[in-house]
């Protein structure tokens, strides 16, 4: 008796056919469906009291996202992509199915998806805190945090996107990493949303302005201006959220030294006059972590050189955070940003998977030495190690950061 409330109960959020006489093999369905990860229509707008616009959390480039609760009280976030998405409903559905697998303590748990005639709906697990960009641009609410919420924030995303790069079930390059896309749970346990949102949203080729393509002041300068692709452009981007922490100053906005392009160039300029703490937020002077914050940023700088393969791996990046402060690390090139040039001095040793970096360290909790080849692979410029179904196309930027941009 228990035991069939129980799955009852357990069913409620999933498709449900209500017809009369309720066969096994709809009960069998039902349970192929929970499996897949199938919400249906119903559910949703149940959850989101019809798509109310006090439920909205906001509106990003792949369409709006609302807040719901589900029957048996899960919080959801229902992620409605907008109807520019090309994709077929077959393949929208095996992707979804395959980015559901993706789990880890540090990425956005997709807990399924619903299609629904056009409609195509991404089903995210609530996160109370939202998103970063939330508390670190705002005056008051970045009181918050302090720098060793910081810091964890750091770290927590690294092992993340070191996930999505190496350990996940099909390799991920993210694309957009920004302050938007690290969420935040209630113990700020930071999680990246958004992954995967390329396989969901394919090039069209025949409808070349409709693109993904990254945001600005977070995009890679090869990606940007070529479209070269590899997991060295999250590096990049990665490097960016990680000067923009330290400094709560937002790169794409700078504004704060008229001589400096932009919050990287600022912070490297000072970096080159042994003053870069001065990038350091005002609210972070009581912290005593300086030599901790001093090697973030040399970090940060490490991973938004302009040369790609001069850049850490994910991996590498996780084992110097998990240095003790104030060990000498590579001295960092300049910072790559649109129209900047780099000149390539050498082969990159700093960027390799092997050595320091596989395995060693508290970092890599989730490393696993079957992935090296991949690795390998990843850390050359070439595009060829992209997701599955990442077109390499260049991407146009859109200039106001947002996408998938509209012809
Ligand atoms: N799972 C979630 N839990 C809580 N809040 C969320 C969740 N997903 C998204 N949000 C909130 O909804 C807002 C809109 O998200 P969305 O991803 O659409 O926009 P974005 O991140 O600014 O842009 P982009 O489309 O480039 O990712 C985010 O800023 C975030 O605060
Ligand atoms: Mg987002």
């Amino acid at each position: 008796m228990m035991k069939s409330k129980f799955i009852s109960n357990l069913m409620k959020p999933f498709k449900f056919h209500s017809d009369k006489d309720v066969s096994k093999e709809e009960n069998l369905e039902q349970i192929a469906a929970q499996e897949q990860k199938v919400f249906s229509f119903e559910t949703l707008v149940a959850a989101t009291r019809d798509f109310h616009p006090d439920n909205k959390l906001g509106q990003g480039g792949f369409g709006p996202v609302y807040r719901g609760k589900l029957g048996d009280g899960r919080e959801i976030a229902v992620k409605k992509l907008s109807q520019s998405s090309n994709q077929g409903k077959k393949e929208f559905m095996n992707e979804a199915k395959l980015l559901a697998r993706v789990q880890h303590r540090n990425v956005v748990n997709l807990l399924g998806y619903c299609t629904h005639g056009a409609e195509k709906i991404l089903v995210y697990e609530y996160l109370p805190r939202e998103s970063l960009d939330k508390f670190i641009f705002d005056a008051e609410r970045k009181k918050e945090l302090d720098w060793k919420r910081r810091f964890d924030i750091i770290s927590g995303v690294a092992r993340g996107l070191l996930y999505l790069h190496e350990d996940s079930p099909s390799p991920i390059i993210h694309r957009d990493i920004k302050a938007s896309n690290i969420l935040l749970d209630e113990k700020w346990v930071p999680k990246i949303a958004d992954f995967g949102m390329a396989r969901l949203f394919p090039e069209d080729q025949t409808h070349v302005n409709t693109r993904v393509a990254g945001t600005n002041g977070y995009m890679a300068p090869e990606y940007l201006m070529h479209g070269r692709l590899s997991a060295k452009a999250d590096v990049f981007s990665f490097g960016v959220v990680v000067l923009e922490l330290i400094s709560g100053q937002k790169n794409s906005t700078f504004y704060l030294d008229i001589d400096c392009q932009n919050l990287l160039d600022w912070a490297y300029k000072l970096y080159k006059k042994n003053r870069s703490l001065e990038i350091m937020d005002p609210t972070l002077a009581s912290t005593s972590a300086i030599e901790q914050i001093a090697t973030c940023i040399h970090i940060g700088l490490l991973c938004t050189q302009a040369d790609p393969v001069s850049r850490p791996n994910m991996r590498r990046v996780g084992v110097m955070l998990s240095k003790k402060p104030g060990t000498t690390l590579e001295e960092p090139t300049r910072p790559g940003y649109p129209g900047s040039r780099y000149r390539r001095t050498r082969r990159a040793t700093v960027g390799s998977s092997s050595g320091s970096g596989a395995g060693s360290g508290s970092f890599g909790e989730s490393s696993s030495h079957t992935h090296n080849t991949f690795a390998s692979t990843f850390n050359s410029n070439s595009a060829s190690a992209t997701t599955a179904s990442t077109s390499l196309t260049s991407p146009r930027p859109d200039t106001r950061g947002k996408r998938p941009i509209q012809g």
